[in-house]
């Protein structure tokens, strides 16, 4: 019997095992080796087309996708996001790198950070990045320098912090005051730094950028930032007499991990924030600028899929059962920080009765290298079996290490009944190749 799991690119099949974009999990795991990133190419782009064409619904040819590169940044993802035609969110000379080794074009790219290195600043400047997204003053002075001493007006957004809590977990909400992240308006930052980068030589203000958080299922907070930002633009216009071609409002949509959330509708969510921005913008008699949204986890998380090997299955009894795999918190650190929710199941036995409560652990040497607790498997689950984590194509790769010395899994990128390495497997060489 054919099953669906979180999202209606993960089934089963025939064989009783799970299947991601209708391919056999347990066949990929024994080709590839264990752990293994899995990522439906055919999925990501689906998303990007849901995300381009939700923009295009509401804003035409004003609204752009930028995808925010943190959440899964290597070649292949850069050269799909060139082929898509969508602008990227990098952070650091490293994304930068990356982008441009995989051939994309540099000008469609808006450098984020809230401590931008000189060397990370010449770097992109020397690589053409197209959007510097200041977030204060002494950045933009030296973004200023760098800029004078090529000779080159460069174009900036201002990140500006609206002040917003976004509901979500602490660690990943970014727009309030206190932030690290940004200019706030309260505090009357945010309009200073407007009045200098307009009277700056090298400087080409191009407009305002606000993210207030990630994992964010509610659109009334995107709705109360976009007012916030289109008062201060008011605000700006009536005492300063600017007016920006771009607003950029970030990226956080809500992903789905396990089957009790919801499932965001991405056009619906467009198009409540779109059709606010046009009636705001319109009640201030300001001219609609180009809107920017900048996606991140809702276009690779559920398309990404982590597989591991059973290894020990300990039973304490009366207390808990742990089933260790051949993974962990260097794979997929998100419940060790953030008490992240996942969807686990034994790829193998999918047809079977989950009755046995477990700890699903990696092999680190660290108590809090869980993957996933409370969970149920099947009573049967043993080593050799294989455990599939489902929707962890977003800040899991991105945020691996190197803990204990255990080299990071390779990325298989699934396309169409085919499959391509788009990161190799980590070797012990790999990991000393550095050490002198
Ligand atoms: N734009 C900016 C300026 C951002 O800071 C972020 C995420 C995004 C866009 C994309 O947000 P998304 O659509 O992916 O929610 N490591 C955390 C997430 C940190 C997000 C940081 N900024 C996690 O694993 O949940």
């Amino acid at each position: 019997m054919k099953k669906e799991f979180i999202c209606e690119n993960i089934t089963s099949n025939g064989d009783g095992h799970l299947c991601l974009g209708g391919q056999d999990v347990v066949t990929l795991a024994e080709k590839y080796g264990t752990p293994l990133y899995l990522m439906d190419e055919d999925r990501i782009r689906e998303r990007i087309n849901t995300f381009k064409g939700a923009v295009h619904n509401c804003l035409g040819d004003n609204g752009i996708i930028a995808y925010a590169s943190k959440a899964a940044s290597f070649k292949e993802m850069y050269r799909i996001m060139k082929s898509e035609n969508v602008f990227i969110d990098v952070v650091s000379g490293g994304e930068i790198y990356t982008a441009a080794n995989a051939g994309f074009p540099l000008e469609k790219a808006l450098f984020h950070s809230n401590n931008k290195t000189d060397d990370d600043i010449a770097f992109a400047m020397d690589n053409g990045v197209g959007f510097f997204v200041v977030d204060n003053e002494e950045e933009l002075f030296v973004i200023e320098r760098e800029a004078g001493k090529r000779n080159i007006t460069q174009k900036i957004l201002l990140r500006i912090t609206p002040g917003i809590d976004s509901h979500t977990f602490e660690a990943v909400s970014t727009g309030k005051v206190d932030s690290k992240f940004g200019s706030a308006i309260e505090t009357g930052q945010a309009k200073a730094i407007t009045k200098t980068a307009l009277s700056r030589k090298n400087i080409a203000l191009s407009g305002y950028h606000c993210h207030i958080g990630s994992q964010i299922f509610d659109t009334d907070v995107f709705c109360k930032a976009v007012r916030i930002m289109a008062d201060f633009i008011a605000d700006i216009s009536n005492t300063i007499g600017y007016t920006p071609e771009i607003l950029d409002m970030g990226g956080g949509f809500g992903v789905r991990y396990l089957p009790s959330e919801p499932i965001v509708d991405i056009n619906k969510f467009i198009s409540v924030i779109g059709e606010n921005i046009k009636k705001v913008f319109k009640d201030l008699d300001i001219k609609l600028p180009t809107i920017i949204f900048e996606p991140g986890r809702s276009i690779v998380a559920d398309a990404g899929m982590t597989v591991y090997t059973v290894g020990t299955v300990k039973k304490v009894p009366d207390f808990v059962n742990y089933v260790s795999v051949d993974g962990g918190m260097t794979d997929n650190v998100r419940y060790a920080m953030y008490k992240a929710n996942y969807t686990l199941l034994v790829a193998n036995k999918i047809d079977e009765i989950c009755d046995m409560p477990a700890s699903v652990v990696g092999r680190c040497c660290e108590s809090g290298d869980i993957i996933q607790e409370n969970v149920t498997v099947p009573a049967s689950v043993k080593r050799g079996d294989i455990v599939a984590c489902l929707t962890t194509g977003a800040y899991n790769y991105s945020m691996a290490s190197n803990y204990n010395r255990i080299p990071r899994p390779p990325v298989v990128i699934l396309n169409k009944g085919g499959s391509r390495i788009a990161v190799r497997r980590e070797t012990f060489s790999d990991i000393c190749s550095l050490d002198e």
